[in-house]
């Protein structure tokens, strides 16, 4: 209790309050469990709140909504309920696992037993911490598996050797939590993981729960730990097929972490997508067919496919001519970044240090890519001249004279406009 007043915002604290008077009206016992209370001890936020609910969490959610006034979501198959809070939090409830429910044996501590079966099922004990919500109980930390031990230690552990095995998806939930809260994984651990790389178990893992995970590796702030991580267990070729481990890789990564917080302060508008970037600085090298078929298998959306492969298309390309030793005009550098996203440009960036190539970047990203002729089609039909392939060449040697400053103003563009038609004009006569 001195920990949830102490570190959990009022707004959490008055949630946890209200469930706790709820269990004990309906005369039910919920948990808080899982990553909120990993997370409450090691002093990190958590908004998403799981429960357990004994005997059943779909009756309890009903009535819980009924004073939260949220989105409730049941699966009754499933005996799961979500509630989605006005304010954001989300609380998922499920029924402790009743099949555990009847054994004579144990009934003294049937109840206890149940919560104790379900958290034997999941993944690492530093996960199955739980802390009673119930008012005559409030407070009061679990810990069947020694969770806390192993959150002091900083190791990542199964409870159970076949872990791995039953749920493949582990072996990367693994890598991320270990580089996440810079834990180590324990001995056994590490071997079964190893051993499950070795089997090749991810390749039962379905392609959507595959793409999930990986997914929420590329928000870390640890991602390119992480990826590192996968290469060095050997679970990359497996994820990433074809793309090869080396320094320059390990180094791209984790420029590309910089890139991303740099976009954050100096590129707002750019909506930079983490995941696109650090998925074209792993492919950067691949041949775009690879990139592509890679693409494809990890089930990437479409905008996320577009950006990493422009960057593996035209990266190498871009900085062979950026680092030619005659300057670009400003021109010449608008037409070579043009309709490329900025995770191309970033790539670059993160690719070469060199100040031309940022300066270029900076130049295309800040100015040029907004600058705009003051003369426009209409105008050119007010003057008189015609529609047509020449009318649209005029335009654009507009907009480049402008980009390259020849022209500084509307006078200035109609006077070049003027004598390019007649240059024209003159060369067909
Ligand atoms: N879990 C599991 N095996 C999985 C996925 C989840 O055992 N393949 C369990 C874990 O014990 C976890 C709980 O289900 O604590 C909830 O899953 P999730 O929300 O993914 O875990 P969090 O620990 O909350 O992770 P995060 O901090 O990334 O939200």
């Amino acid at each position: 209790t001195p920990l949830i007043n102490a570190r959990l915002p009022k707004k959490m604290q008055s949630l946890l309050l209200l469930v706790g008077q709820k269990a004990e009206r309906e005369n039910v016992r919920v948990f808080a469990v899982g990553g909120f209370i990993r997370d409450l001890l090691l002093q990190i936020p958590n908004h998403d709140l799981d429960l357990v609910v004994e005997p059943a969490a779909i009756p309890f959610a009903e009535k819980l909504n009924e004073l939260l006034r949220g989105q409730l979501t049941t699966h009754e198959q499933f005996g799961t309920a979500s509630i989605v809070v006005p304010g954001g939090t989300q609380i998922d409830l499920v029924t402790s696992r009743q099949e555990f429910y009847a054994r004579p044996a144990a009934l003294p501590e049937v109840e206890q037993s149940s919560l104790k079966n379900d958290l034997f099922r999941r993944d690492f004990t530093i996960n199955t911490l739980a802390c009673s919500l119930k008012v005559s109980e409030f407070g009061t930390l679990i810990d069947f598996f020694h969770g806390i031990d192993d959150l002091g230690k900083g190791l990542i552990r199964v409870l159970y050797n076949l872990s791995f095995v039953e749920d493949p998806l582990r072996v990367l939930r693994a890598v991320r939590f270990e580089q996440r809260f810079g834990f180590r994984l324990e001995e056994t651990t590490l071997s079964l993981l190893e051993n499950a790389a070795q089997t090749r178990v991810l390749e039962k893992v379905s392609k959507e729960r595959l793409y999930d995970e990986i997914q929420l590796a590329l928000l870390e702030e640890k991602t390119p730990e992480i990826l590192i991580r996968y290469f060095e267990l050997q679970l990359a070729p497996l994820l990433f097929p074809g793309v090869c481990y080396s320094e320059k890789l390990k180094n791209r990564l984790t420029s590309t972490r910089e890139m991303i917080a740099w976009a954050g302060r100096n590129w707002p508008d750019a909506a930079v997508s983490p995941s696109a970037l650090y998925l074209a600085a792993l492919m950067l090298e691949l041949p775009f067919q690879e990139a592509r078929h890679l693409c494809r298998r990890l089930r990437l959306p479409r905008n996320e496919v577009e950006r990493v492969l422009a960057a593996v298309e035209s990266v190498p390309q871009l900085l062979t001519k950026l680092l030619t030793p005659e300057s670009l005009k400003n021109s010449e550098l608008y037409h070579l970044f043009s309709g490329l996203p900025a995770e191309v440009l970033l790539i670059l960036q993160a690719e070469n240090s060199l100040s031309r190539i940022w300066e270029s970047t900076s130049l295309y990203w800040e100015k040029l890519r907004h600058i705009k002729p003051d003369v426009g089609g209409r105008d050119l039909l007010a003057e008189g001249y015609l529609p047509g392939p020449v009318f649209q060449e005029v335009l654009l040697a507009l907009k480049d004279a402008r980009l390259d400053r020849q022209v500084l103003n509307r006078e200035e563009e109609l006077s070049l406009a003027r004598k390019l038609f007649a240059m024209k004009e003159k060369n067909d006569a």
